[in-house]
């Protein structure tokens, strides 16, 4: 690696431990160190400027330097700068934020549980399930059923959920005992049959859980997790009508559906949650990132008052419920998450990114016409496009990956940042994006893919 001696690279090499990281070939070709953004646009240590076509990790919705935010956290920190919620002690802005996600979400009469990470929500969520039937006396009701390729973080319990095979291997996950689960991966482009209509397939789909969940015996399942659209596993979205009858199927096993809107929530999908654009009826609603447009560190656990009153009922019995993180609705970050939500609300930024969709979409789709890319998906402010060696049979690369990796190192070279999943490359990006911009993002995408395709055949890497 040829960073300067004591430059911040180096620095970091020696010093940083990174995650989601491939530890030798950043040993070899070195970190990337920014320095400050603004808007939609991040720097580099030299100055370099990058349109942040993720979003960071899927969460800086308001962009980068919004002053109210910094001002309420500033605020916010000279007043109370932190205090807790155990042993029944509150303060406004858990109390303000909780009741402005109560009145956005589609569970009515909520009760909200606050962390810092999508990974603790979902571990929550896994807790709670759990407790609430034991409470119940179901015992036996305890497995979680995720999906492959599903994402629900990286912690113990909810890297068990996540069902892409770097969150488990080496790690001993998913963890033993049988808790967890993992049902198929719905994506028709993929693995839709011959013949078979997107229809049809997501009814094989739903078949398919309803055999897993009949094999364990449905007393044995406590829950059913899913994002609307699965992000990180490469912004896979549901065929027409799974979720219809995937709810259908947990209704009828009684079982739990946890809706995970990690990534979905707040406008992206081109409505205020996942679950309007899917037409979902969650129990529980995990929610993080774009909360508090990355800003600080942030989750919610949104539940209905039926599990919440179960808890209640069995207080007495059970005693305290030992459940909760010393910074469980942090005062600076509910306070940034609420102005967060009301800078939502105020600027209309959920409408304003349904109304761009159709440009990023459009922009989107005409990339399905370029000889790399197998299928072009997305919707709402959320996209991604699957790389191919041949159209025809959609055989994908050689080595798995290298060509993404590929798209998104030309990508940066252009000035955008688009996350290589695998061989798909995701956008999304933040919400405040303007229609220029997005020309911006895809005209500089065209260009690395332009030269990738170039680079693709002098490697003799493209079948068709
Ligand atoms: C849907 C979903 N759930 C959970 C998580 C985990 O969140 P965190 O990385 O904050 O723990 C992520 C992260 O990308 C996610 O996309």
């Amino acid at each position: 690696m040829s960073s300067q001696p004591n430059s911040l690279a180096d620095r970091d090499l020696r010093s940083v431990f990174h995650g989601q990281t491939h530890l030798s070939q950043l040993n070899e070709f070195g970190p990337m160190i920014m320095d400050h953004a603004e808007g939609i646009y991040i720097y580099d240590g030299a100055g370099k400027q990058y349109i942040e076509g993720v979003a960071g990790l899927w969460c800086t919705a308001l962009g980068y330097g919004n002053e109210e935010l910094a001002q309420v956290a500033y605020d916010q920190m000279k007043k109370l700068s932190y205090a807790h919620t155990f042993t029944g002690k509150g303060h406004e802005p858990s109390i303000l934020l909780a009741e402005k996600l109560k009145e956005m979400l589609p569970i009515k009469n909520a009760k909200v549980f606050f962390g810092n990470s999508g990974s603790d929500a979902n571990d929550t969520q896994i807790k709670l399930a759990w407790y609430y039937n034991n409470v119940t006396e179901r015992p036996e009701k305890k497995k979680i059923i995720s999906r492959v390729k599903g994402y629900h973080g990286i912690t113990l319990a909810a890297g068990s959920l996540t069902g892409t095979p770097q969150s488990h291997v080496g790690f001993d996950l998913p963890l033993a005992g049988g808790r967890f689960l993992h049902t198929e991966l719905p994506h028709f482009w993929r693995y839709g049959k011959q013949g078979e209509s997107e229809t049809e397939f997501a009814t094989r789909m739903a078949e398919s859980l309803e055999s897993l969940i009949q094999r364990e015996g449905a007393d044995t399942i406590a829950a059913f997790i899913a994002e609307p659209i699965q992000g990180a596993g490469g912004v896979i979205l549901p065929p027409k009508t799974y979720f219809e009858k995937v709810q259908r199927i947990l209704k009828k096993h009684d079982i739990l559906f946890i809706d995970d809107e990690v990534i979905c929530a707040f406008g992206r999908t081109g409505n205020p949650f996942g679950a309007d654009t899917y037409n979902l009826s969650p129990d529980s609603i995990s929610l993080a990132k774009a909360l508090t447009s990355a800003y600080q560190p942030l989750s919610a656990v949104v539940v209905k008052d039926e599990m919440y009153d179960a808890f209640l009922d069995a207080s007495p019995e059970m005693g305290v419920f030992g459940h909760g993180y010393t910074y469980s609705g942090h005062p600076v970050a509910c306070a940034v998450g609420l102005k967060t939500l009301e800078i939502y609300e105020r600027d209309k930024l959920f409408e304003k990114a349904a109304g761009l969709a159709p440009q990023f979409q459009e922009r989107l789709g005409r990339l399905a016409d370029h000889p790399l890319v197998g299928e072009s998906r997305g919707t709402g402010l959320i996209g991604a496009v699957e790389l191919v060696s041949d159209k025809g049979s959609k055989a994908g690369f050689p080595v798995p990956g290298q060509m993404g990796a590929k798209i998104a190192k030309l990508s940066q070279e252009h000035g955008l940042i688009v996350r290589a999943i695998g061989d798909a490359l995701a956008f999304c990006p933040p919400l405040i994006i303007t229609s220029d911009q997005i020309n911006e993002m895809f005209d500089k995408f065209e260009m690395a893919m332009a030269e990738g395709l170039e680079w693709a055949s002098s490697e003799g890497m493209l079948n068709n």
